[in-house]
């Protein structure tokens, strides 16, 4: 398994670029589960879990064409011959957001099989708001030996409240509304850029979509929708950690091709803790001087601070003067990072679903386990502050949601370089003189 070495204490400089959004692009990639026509997506990321949704894609029978050399961010996927509308445990298992292929298949092929996904490391993850609103669109659900068996001759319209946000369950609904017959209501929706993003492309292939990016989406069915060519959001979530990776180093960090106004919360956080920021059109500049007061953060649904960052932000709250209380209102277990940076020399108490971070305090190098996506990007950069070399074990994790980071951070300065583990040399069997 892949680890990085990352030696602290170099200032980022320069510009570095965002990648398109995962959380954008995964349910762009199963909304061309939705048309036979081609379906063109660009600015896609190249993360492992872009590769596992096209191998999902691709078990159905859908043609998915992953760009390569200066098309390398470009997708095209038909999936004209859907042979088996199913999402495998295997699949499932490793990427969670398998499950958004149940509202499109059961949608389009009327017929759907998809493993139940399984523990998480942040937290349970059920997927019950999914299956009661697509049995509110009128589809017949089973659960069976770990699968989902969804079926339903055509789904009808309905009015759905969710009990609780969920972006993917919005994304879900979303999809499955726009072949439904008649007219869909969903309310207490998840208001993320994600969800608008995937609205935008949905309408582009003939939907008829109005709401998306509030907490109240009307989705008015039609009876087929066609190919389109869309362009994927950039990623909020990578422009947020480098931000902070940007302060917390004492760099001057210009965060290119960004979408600033979606970074609003982060960016009024840290300014609130003393971060120095200035954002014109797609970037955002950061400059540390290291004159960092302790602030409270709580996780909220968008447009709140957004719980994928709360791992990177308990890195800044261990450098800013005081003591900074996190609560985490989204997922009940994320603070896997947080026992990994005391081994950094934080001062970090868990209570639950809250974090009290008492700053400032140096951190020194280590080695240290990444736990999940998000986590393992905070350990990156408490590794970028950290006196000495850092061993982060199991960046598998970060491969998942991050393009070629140590690349980038390179670009700007840093000192990380990723090793494999070193495969046992084959030994030569000793020679037998007859
Ligand atoms: C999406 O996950 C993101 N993933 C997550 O990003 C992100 O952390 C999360 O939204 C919250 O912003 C993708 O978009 C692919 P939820 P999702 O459904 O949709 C509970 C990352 O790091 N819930 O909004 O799975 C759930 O347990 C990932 O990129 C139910 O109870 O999250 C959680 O407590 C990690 N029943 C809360 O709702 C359901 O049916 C919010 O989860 C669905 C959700």
């Amino acid at each position: 398994m892949d680890k990085f070495v990352i030696r602290g204490g170099n200032p980022l400089l320069g510009t570095v670029r965002v990648s398109g959004a995962k959380n954008a692009a995964l349910p762009a990639m199963a909304a061309a589960l939705l048309t036979e026509e081609p379906v063109i997506l660009e600015n896609i990321p190249q993360v492992r879990d872009i590769e596992t949704t096209r191998k999902l894609l691709a078990a159905m029978g859908a043609d998915v064409e992953l760009g390569y050399g200066r098309a390398h961010h470009r997708t095209t996927i038909c999936c004209r011959n859907l042979a088996s509308p199913e999402a495998s445990y295997e699949l499932v298992k490793t990427m969670r957001a398998s499950t958004l292929v149940l509202g499109p298949l059961l949608a389009r092929c009327g017929r759907a099989r998809v493993s139940l996904p399984g523990g998480c490391a942040i937290g349970a993850r059920p997927i019950d708001l999914h299956i009661k609103g697509l049995e509110k669109l009128g589809a017949t659900i089973t659960q069976e030996h770990g699968y989902v068996e969804a079926s339903a001759k055509r789904l009808r319209g309905a009015e759905i409240v969710f009990d609780k946000i969920t972006v993917t369950g919005t994304e879900d609904l979303l999809m499955a509304a726009t072949l439904a017959d008649g007219e869909t209501l969903l309310r207490n929706c998840a208001r993320e850029p994600e969800v608008a993003d995937l609205a935008g492309l949905l309408n582009k292939m003939g939907a008829r979509i109005e709401g998306a990016g509030t907490s109240t989406i009307r989705v008015r069915g039609v009876s087929a929708l066609s190919g389109a060519k869309h362009r994927i959001i950039p990623d909020r979530i990578e422009a947020g950690t480098f931000i902070i990776a940007g302060a917390l180093t004492g760099g001057d960090l210009n965060v290119a091709g960004c979408e600033p106004r979606h970074l609003d919360s982060i960016l009024q956080k840290l300014t609130e803790v003393g971060v120095k920021i200035a954002h014109n059109g797609d970037s955002v500049r950061v400059f540390g001087d290291g004159d960092w007061k302790a602030s409270d953060m709580v996780t909220e649904e968008y447009p709140g601070f957004p719980t994928d960052m709360q791992a990177q932000y308990m890195v800044l709250a261990t450098q800013a003067k005081g003591s900074s209380v996190i609560t985490e209102n989204i997922f009940e277990n994320r603070f896997m990072h947080a026992l990994e940076l005391v081994r950094m020399g934080a001062s970090i108490k868990v209570e639950g679903h809250r974090a009290l971070v008492r700053g400032k305090t140096p951190l020194s190098a280590a080695a240290v386990l990444a736990s999940d996506l998000r986590a393992s990007a905070s350990l990156v950069i408490a590794a970028l502050v950290a006196d000495g070399e850092t061993i982060i074990d199991r960046v598998y994790h970060i491969d998942r949601g991050y393009e070629h980071i140590e690349e980038k951070l390179r670009g700007v300065g840093a000192q990380i370089r990723r090793i494999g583990e070193m495969l046992p040399k084959k030994v030569a069997a000793p020679l037998v003189r007859a």
